[in-house]
């Protein structure tokens, strides 16, 4: 390729400063970065990314639980650039052979019979339009959501969404209602699992009776929790609220944003860790390890009613996006990420356990696969939230080439949500990294 024509102004170097001035100048202070030296990343390989001064992080977030492929898997670069010399656009006005490719591949994986696509652009468009079609084939306005959700930032998915940034007044909109999450290191209840009765999961039939017409289009839940914290709550959890879905007529949507394309190990969706097959599977982030797309699954019964009037999207089920997906999950397929995030997931689990026995910083360790959390607290007890701690964790972690996530409503929960191309050796390195970033850490409090 004649690297010479592209815009001069996109291959010439600059410095991390030089791109903040004009971040600063032409880029709304909504956009914001972490750290307050932000990092300039210009490059990257498998889990590794690259600053503009050369120094190469471990991703352990793959940017935002996004590039599960890694940075450069030549097979995902090579389909981009097949497919860019090819097709980039023609709309969904016309057939085109990357669209109906992937709808035929998600339809192989899906659970049992969630066996229509309709390919969009983002998480939260993913999660408006699940509900939307929900509202019209129940006829029912009525969506419960869980605490310490999120589900987008667009309008209803952010009415749906409690894991933080209430910021401006807002009243919610008619039929959002909330039921407690199986948050088991913070039980709503104040009990402890197994002993609890399942007491949050049991709590939705109370919402269903007591707050709606007694009847719900649906209930939408992650089957772990990200930016809420990586919360994790027992598969009885799951079993119990879509029994209950059922009773009161819902479809059960699976948010799996994050949790999707193999990411919590063994299988391909993480509402699968439990025995529940949902009616809706939303998707995002890792689908197209990137490139942006989302969408959901469904089945054709629900679909049915949901028509062009309801709906269209000028880029959703762009050739280009659509053929990266494809790329994703035959790449998954080939490297066997699937048995590898299991694997790989539990002894980084293990690793953490250790940790949580060495220091008093660490309050719990959960998750499965490749999709952990590690929940700070200044005391064991008091279980207070250590979310200054977690601001020095991370930046001590990005002094010595590792990168992490942040979540929870508190701020104070690592997210651990690698590459699926994550080696052995980066895992030990991230290991040692995190447990001297806590050693230092403990001084100060
Ligand atoms: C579970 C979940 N659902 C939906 C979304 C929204 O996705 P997007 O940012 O692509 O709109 C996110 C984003 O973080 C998410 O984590």
């Amino acid at each position: 390729m004649d690297d010479t024509i592209v815009p001069k102004d996109l291959r010439k170097s600059y410095t991390s400063k030089e791109i903040l001035a004009i971040e600063q100048k032409h880029i709304i202070p909504a956009v914001t970065h972490y750290f307050e030296d932000p990092i300039l990343i210009v490059g990257g390989k498998g889990a590794m990314v690259e600053d503009d001064l050369g120094k190469q992080y471990i991703d352990l977030f793959s940017g935002i639980c996004t590039k599960i492929t890694g940075y450069n898997h030549p097979k995902f670069l090579a389909t981009l650039k097949w497919q860019a010399e090819h097709l980039i656009y023609s709309s969904t006005l016309y057939s085109t052979i990357p669209y109906a490719v992937l709808s035929q591949k998600l339809a192989q994986i899906a659970p049992s019979d969630l066996s229509q696509a309709f390919i969009l652009n983002s998480g939260s468009e993913a999660n408006e339009s699940a509900l939307f079609m929900a509202r019209k084939y129940r006829n029912n306005p009525y969506i419960v959501a869980c605490t310490h959700a999120y589900h987008g930032r667009t309008q209803l998915a952010r009415e749906i969404s409690s894991a933080g940034w209430r910021t401006v007044p807002e009243s919610h909109p008619p039929g959002v209602r909330f039921t407690p999450y199986g948050y088991c290191y913070r039980c709503s209840f104040g009990k402890e699992y197994p002993d609890c009765d399942y007491e949050c999961a049991r709590y939705l039939r109370e919402v269903i009776r007591t707050q709606t017409n007694k009847a719900i289009a649906a209930f939408i839940v992650e089957p772990i929790q990200g930016v809420g914290g990586i919360v994790q709550p027992p598969p009885e959890f799951f079993r119990i609220t879509y029994e209950i879905v059922k009773e009161f007529g819902g479809l059960f949507i699976a948010d799996e944003v994050q949790t999707g394309f193999g990411r919590t190990g063994d299988r391909w969706w993480g509402i699968q860790q439990s025995d529940v097959i949902p009616d809706v599977i939303t998707i995002a982030k890792g689908f197209g390890s990137g490139i942006p797309i989302g969408g959901f699954l469904t089945r054709p019964e629900y679909a049915a009613e949901y028509t062009t009037t309801d709906t269209f999207t000028t880029f959703g089920g762009n050739p280009l996006s659509c053929a990266a997906a494809v790329a994703v999950i035959e790449i998954i397929q080939e490297e066997q990420y699937l048995s590898k995030a299991a694997k790989l997931g539990a002894i980084i689990k293990k690793q953490l356990i250790t940790l949580k026995a060495d220091h008093k910083l660490v309050g719990d360790i959960r998750g499965q696969g490749m999709m952990l959390g590690i929940e700070l607290v200044r005391d064991q007890i008091t279980k207070e939230p250590a979310t200054r701690e977690m601001l020095q964790v991370m930046e001590i972690c990005k002094q010595n080439g590792l990168l992490i996530g942040k979540g929870g409503i508190d701020g104070n929960v690592i997210r651990i949500q690698p590459p699926l191309e994550l080696t052995q050796d980066q895992t030990e390195r991230a290991i040692q990294i995190l447990d001297s970033a806590f050693t230092e850490v403990e001084q100060k409090i």
